[in-house]
């Protein structure tokens, strides 16, 4: 395998690259928040602003990565978060992402509204497989796509919250993607400037949301873009945790909670972990970051904690770890590295991860990820 750590030694040298090599319209989906994406920096910013002590004359010592969740043991403490279309903006992104998920034995999540349905990508998926939903209308589409995800391999579910309503994200419509996508005009110009996006497009097809498509055929003959906002009831309130606790027999995680009476609530309902996320700045841009709301919901529960938005590289993973959380996800950075590199992103962009963890732990003096939170400043 191809060493890229001396070009690509950071997160930025991938996202540059992958700038190059993704239509427009495509990178501003993939890239934008909502609003003046003021959240999607904050996230940033906040991050930077959590200090770590470091420590001296601590002898040598090799730090140690693993951590346990919901009662797995995992050599790595962070994984790949669901990404809607995730095949539109890397041909075969699902794949790719799936078998790098198992090839590392991280978790892979995959969205309600990827390109691929589970059976797709099911030849691919490790012993972490975990299905996102975003909460189907009908109570027979419900209970159908947990049985196809279930079959497919997907032991974990996820139900993702912080999507009631549909967010502007002005940017995204100001690039001009439809759903579902079609290359046509200016776009089609785009795509001809990016023949490594768009020699893969041409063996993968057009990308589609292929599981909503299928019951978009089912309950009506309209398209799935008249259909996706229909099918999926973006509103559920309290009781549609029940029904998914009922009807779940695996884990479920809650995805998109940044309030300490969200999570103490969520607790009495039974769920098995809790997903600290604002979608990356894509929904709402006028709350915390997550970094902000990480400490409160920390201390409303005691359920084990996924973090995510805006990690950039194993410092952050660190910072949100000694904050409190259990578990690390990242969605876009996948995305950047498989934008840059193809196939050998992701595998890139996890050992990047995982050396800059080795050498900011050494810095700090900790072995272990537990020691984190008492290096806080
Ligand atoms: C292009 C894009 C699509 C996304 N689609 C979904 C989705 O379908 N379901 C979901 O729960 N979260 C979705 N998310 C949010 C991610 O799961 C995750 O919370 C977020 O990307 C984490 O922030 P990061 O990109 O800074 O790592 C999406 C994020 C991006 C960037």
């Amino acid at each position: 395998m191809m060493d890229h750590h001396a070009k690509y030694p950071d997160l930025s040298d991938l996202k540059a690259r992958a700038r190059k090599r993704i239509p427009h319209f495509v990178w501003e989906y993939l890239d934008s928040a909502t609003g003046q994406e003021a959240t999607l920096k904050r996230n940033r910013t906040k991050l930077d602003e959590v200090l770590l002590r470091p420590s001296i004359l601590h002898g040598e010592f090799t730090p140690e990565l693993s951590t346990t969740f919901l009662g797995r043991d995992y050599k790595l403490p962070f994984g790949i978060a669901p990404v809607g279309m995730s095949g539109l903006i890397w041909p075969g992104a699902e794949r790719l992402l799936a078998q790098e998920a198992a090839r590392q034995g991280i978790p892979y999540s995959m969205s309600t509204v990827a390109t691929q349905t589970p059976k797709d990508v099911a030849p691919y998926l490790g012993e972490d497989a975990w299905f996102q939903m975003y909460p189907p209308r009908d109570p027979d589409i419900r209970k159908d796509m947990m049985k196809r995800a279930k079959a497919a391999g997907f032991n974990t579910l996820i139900m993702t919250v912080d999507v009631p309503v549909a967010s502007r994200r002005e940017r995204q419509t100001r690039g001009g993607l439809t759903q579902p996508p079609r290359l046509t005009g200016r776009l089609a110009m785009q795509a001809a400037l990016r023949p490594a996006w768009l020699n893969g497009i041409r063996k993968t097809g057009m990308p589609r949301m292929k599981l909503m498509d299928s019951y978009a055929e089912q309950t009506t003959s309209l398209s799935s873009t008249e259909h996706v906002g229909y099918l999926l009831r973006t509103s559920p309130g309290w009781d549609y945790v029940k029904y998914l606790r009922d009807e779940w027999d695996g884990p479920l995680i809650i995805k998109g909670v940044c309030n300490a009476d969200d999570a103490a609530r969520l607790q009495d309902e039974g769920v098995d972990a809790l997903w600290v996320s604002n979608h990356a700045g894509r929904q709402f841009d006028g709350g915390p970051s997550t970094i902000e709301a990480l400490p409160h919901v920390r201390a409303a529960t005691t359920l084990p904690l996924i973090f995510d938005s805006g990690i950039e590289g194993g410092l952050d993973i660190l910072r949100a770890i000694a904050h409190g959380a259990d578990f690390v996800m990242l969605g876009r950075p996948w995305h950047y590295a498989l934008g840059a590199l193809g196939d050998a992103g992701p595998a890139h962009l996890a050992d990047m991860l995982a050396k800059d963890m080795v050498s900011n732990m050494g810095q700090l003096g900790t072995k272990t990820l537990k020691e984190l939170p008492a290096r806080l400043l």
